[in-house]
């Protein structure tokens, strides 16, 4: 069942979301050689509570923390660590905020140090893609034409495109329909709606798209040891087009 949200619902969301953007925008500042994602998982719970807000993700299914910390070649729900991050890595991190009862999901993968061309390439399109993903995002459209959007962009420059998950409708709870996958055909799927609330969150390796999953159960990543980006907001589908809730403004 889709759960269409209301004006107020929305901008509740999106007060959450503003809240996810300005930690995402401290996190940015933290990520150097050294830190590690343990680290970075108890800022990000601290600044939540400071904020009167909580991380979703601690306790969804069962999951443990409140980031996923993904690194390299992981390309999603990486568990946060002790070992220090060093230069050439690349980690996305991705959280969920609740301020009270409204979500917003949004993850971003941050260079370390100095990381090579390819990997600056693959972070540029991966993000790149997203956007090319929200245009699409817009009433009477279809959700083949995000997926078709990203993918069409992705595979010109080379990468691909994981198909193992997915961004989701959000709100009351993380995972919502309909789900959106980030390939797919022009036309086909379901018609975006006003009121629905999605996230668009491609994954984009270097190598493959295949996944594997390790043996704690959440944690995928590339078969072949390709590296792995992600960049992922929270739209509402609006009468205005779409509107990203995972920003500062
Ligand atoms: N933020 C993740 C997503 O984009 C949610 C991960 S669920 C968790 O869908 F349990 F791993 F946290
Ligand atoms: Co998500």
């Amino acid at each position: 069942m889709i759960h269409v949200k209301t004006e107020r619902e929305i901008k509740l969301m999106h007060e959450a979301g503003k809240l996810l953007a300005a930690c995402h925008q401290e996190i940015a500042r933290l990520i150097k050689p050294g830190i590690t994602t343990m680290e970075i998982d108890r800022f990000v719970e601290t600044f939540l509570a400071k904020h009167g807000a909580k991380p979703e993700q601690k306790g969804y299914r069962g999951y443990p923390y409140a980031t996923c910390a993904s690194i390299n070649d992981e390309i999603c729900h990486g568990f946060p660590r002790n070992e220090p991050l060093k230069s050439g890595d690349i980690v996305t991190i991705d959280f969920v905020v609740n301020l009270r009862g409204a979500l917003a999901d949004s993850a971003w993968t941050y260079a370390v140090g100095d990381v090579s061309e390819e990997v600056k390439k693959l972070l540029y399109v991966t993000e790149q893609s997203l956007y090319k993903g929200i245009e699409q995002a817009v009433i009477g459209n279809r959700i083949g034409d995000i997926g078709h959007a990203i993918q069409t962009y992705v595979e010109a420059n080379g990468f691909s495109v994981v198909r193992d998950f997915t961004g989701h409708g959000i709100g009351p709870t993380i995972h919502e329909e309909p789900y959106i996958p980030h390939f797919g055909e022009k036309g086909k799927g379901l018609r975006l709606k006003e009121g629905m609330v999605i996230t668009i969150e491609p994954m984009v390796n270097v190598g493959a798209w295949q996944s594997k999953m390790d043996n704690n159960g959440w944690t995928a990543r590339t078969v072949d040891g390709s590296y792995s980006a992600q960049y992922e907001h929270t739209i509402a589908i609006t009468k205005n087009g779409p509107l990203i809730l995972t920003t500062l403004s």
